[in-house]
């Protein structure tokens, strides 16, 4: 599914290097390796402020608390997503409030977004969190103009999307805040937990920065209940290092995206979205936007089969998410039943992401689809 030991073979000199400067700096917690990991980061997201944090997770958390959203206050997001997103905005002390997908990008659907706002549980939205799903921005298009009518709040779940734009604009600045997440299989990866906040308000900044160190502003005052959440001096190190690279890597996950469309269609599986019937839908990119692959997710069918099918042949496949969110026991509190969101619920049943990674190799994924169309022969 994901070779990442392709990715560090080349790197192996460089990133010792900057782990062992952390070593000789004995700069642990912060420091320059993040502050300078956070210089360059918001320069080439074009965006104000970055700061590093100890997850995708707690930047999430950091990113609502800063934006003020906590008790008595509910935010729109999607139930089809990595557990964070909804889990965040519990942990806030706020409310979540799903609404459905699209079922062409899987990202939120600005329609559905505002069928809710216009329902009972919309007076008490303060905030949006759409989530850029599989690398691939969310409709913003549509959200800022809803979130400018209704006075929300912006707030991005960009764990996916490192160098995704929407009209030129990219990920990390199109909202008020946004969450990025550099787990070791994201785009740009650290070597363990660690995650980022961005944006351009200053009071923003401030906010998460504060909260970020257990409400500190001065050391050993706490004027709010924040908590630990700092990035480690060995992953700004380590991603100070990969930033310089993950511009061409995006790039490749472009290439070989563009393979698999080819490939399918050249082997007469690819079918017009978006459900499938006998071949597989294709993911699709939005025109104007940038997709940057994150995944490559196709929608089958027989779904479940075709997987067996593909591990039975020593290929790697993933299923994100096979439980829509409103169906997860923790989250049972939400109140939601099964069927409540038909789109979601359908695409759990249907996508299946392919591996796709900046090294993949043209024959490797002749390999996928060769046995895909075995399969469905
Ligand atoms: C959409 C989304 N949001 C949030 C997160 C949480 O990030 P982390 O695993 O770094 O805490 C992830 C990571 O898996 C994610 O994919």
């Amino acid at each position: 599914m994901l070779d990442i030991k392709r990715q560090y073979q080349p790197l192996h000199k460089e990133l010792l290097e900057a782990v062992g400067h952390v070593l000789q700096t004995q700069q642990f917690i912060l420091g320059e390796p993040v502050a300078a990991f956070e210089k360059s980061a918001s320069t080439q997201l074009c965006v104000a402020h970055a700061l590093g944090c100890s997850s995708g997770t707690d930047a999430l958390w950091l990113a609502l608390a800063a934006a003020g959203i906590g008790e008595g206050k509910a935010v729109v997001t999607t139930p089809f997503s990595f557990f964070a997103s909804v889990s965040a905005i519990l942990r806030a002390g706020a409310t979540p409030v799903l609404a459905d997908i699209d079922p062409a990008t899987f990202n939120l659907s600005p329609a559905a977004v505002e069928a809710v706002l216009e329902g009972p549980q919309g007076k008490a939205v303060r905030a949006l969190l759409p989530v850029h799903l599989y690398g691939q921005c969310a409709d913003w298009a549509a959200f800022a103009r809803l979130g400018k009518e209704r006075g929300l709040k912006l707030i991005e779940d960009a764990a996916q999307a490192w160098g995704a734009e929407w009209d030129g604009v990219k990920a990390g600045g199109l909202g008020d805040i946004a969450a990025f997440s550099f787990y070791p299989t994201k785009n740009l990866s650290a070597a363990g937990d660690a995650g980022m906040v961005t944006t351009n308000s200053a009071e923003l900044a401030e906010r998460a920065r504060m909260l970020r160190q257990h409400g500190m502003r001065r050391r050993y005052y706490h004027d709010e209940l924040g908590w630990n959440t700092r990035m480690d001096g060995f992953q700004g190190a380590v991603l100070g290092v990969k930033l310089r690279y993950i511009e061409g890597w995006n790039q490749l996950r472009r290439t070989v995206a563009r393979r698999y469309h080819a490939l399918f269609h050249a082997a007469g599986l690819a079918e017009t979205g978006p459900y499938p019937s006998h071949g597989v839908v294709l993911p699709h990119e939005v025109p104007g936007s940038r997709h940057v692959w994150h995944q490559y997710v196709i929608r089958s069918a027989r779904r479940d089969q075709l997987r067996e099918f593909l591990t039975a042949r020593k290929i790697g496949s993933e299923i994100y998410y096979p439980l829509p969110l409103h169906m997860q026991k923790a989250l049972k509190c939400l109140g939601y039943a099964e069927g409540s969101f038909p789109e979601a619920e359908r695409a759990a049943r249907e996508v299946l992401a392919l591996p796709i990674f900046p090294e993949l190799r043209e024959d490797e994924q002749q390999t996928v689809v060769g046995a895909i169309a075995e399969f469905l022969s």
